[in-house]
């Protein structure tokens, strides 16, 4: 890692892999900031799909990509000024985001942006291709797993906890679908980096996980010191 760039912990994994809360509770126990990479690519399938955008053209989503002025404000999004913390998080902003990931255009319109995360005193960054691609030199690289199953069923709690439900047959179909696609496609596919360690989080308790990676990353500043 470059001396002067601050220090990055990467988290990826699939879809409610449990990347998001993990990332969160790291980076707040280290006073690190975070980057939640999948409500970028939310917000851009979002406002694709509100425009009437075609979501497989490349050109007409990176031009959207390139054009919308993203803030995070704690846990809230917004968009050219307009919440969209909720309509974000819905399964059909899900699956427009994972087609609209899938073009090579849009992901590098979000790569400068994404970087822009990485202030001081360090940060904790969650996604799919955090440790490959936009954050290479992280300090720590880890992989969060869980089998379908269990992500289907965490789904399922979010969406019932948020007041509106989904069969767990069809989270467990969005699950594998979107797995699929985000591993199969030609750009920045779902991959477990060879430098990366792979939790699998299937039965673990939060605050388990999160204490492990904290461990990792006391272990990682150790060898780097
Ligand atoms: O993590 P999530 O479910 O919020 O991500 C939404 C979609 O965005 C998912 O289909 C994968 C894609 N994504 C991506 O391709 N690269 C990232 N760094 C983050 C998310």
């Amino acid at each position: 890692m470059a001396p002067d760039l601050p220090t990055v912990i990467a988290i990826d994994g699939p879809s409610a892999s449990g990347k998001g809360t993990i990332a969160v509770a790291v980076a707040r126990h280290l006073g690190f900031h975070y980057l939640d990479s999948g409500a970028l690519y939310r917000i851009v399938g979002l406002v694709g799909s509100e425009r009437g955008a075609n979501l497989d053209d490349d050109r007409e989503i990176s031009h959207i990509t390139l054009n919308l002025k993203v803030k995070f404000e704690g846990d809230r999004v917004f968009v050219d000024g307009r919440e969209v913390s909720d309509p974000i998080r819905g399964e059909a902003a899900g699956a427009a985001a994972s087609r609209v990931a899938a073009l090579p255009g849009v992901r590098s319109a979000l790569m400068a942006l994404q970087r822009s995360f990485r202030q001081p005193p360090g940060l904790v960054a969650d996604g799919r291709d955090m440790g490959s691609v936009v954050f290479p030199d992280a300090r720590l690289k880890i992989y969060l797993t869980a089998t379908a199953d269990e992500r289907a069923r965490r789904r399922h709690k979010q969406l019932i906890d948020k007041g509106s439900g989904a069969s767990m047959a069809t989270l467990l179909q969005d699950i594998r679908d979107r797995d699929f696609r985000d591993s199969t496609r030609a750009v920045a596919p779902l991959l477990k980096c060879i430098d990366a360690i792979e939790i699998d989080t299937t039965g673990t308790p939060v605050d388990v996980v999160v204490a492990q990676v904290l461990q990792l990353y006391q272990k990682a500043q150790q060898k780097t010191q």
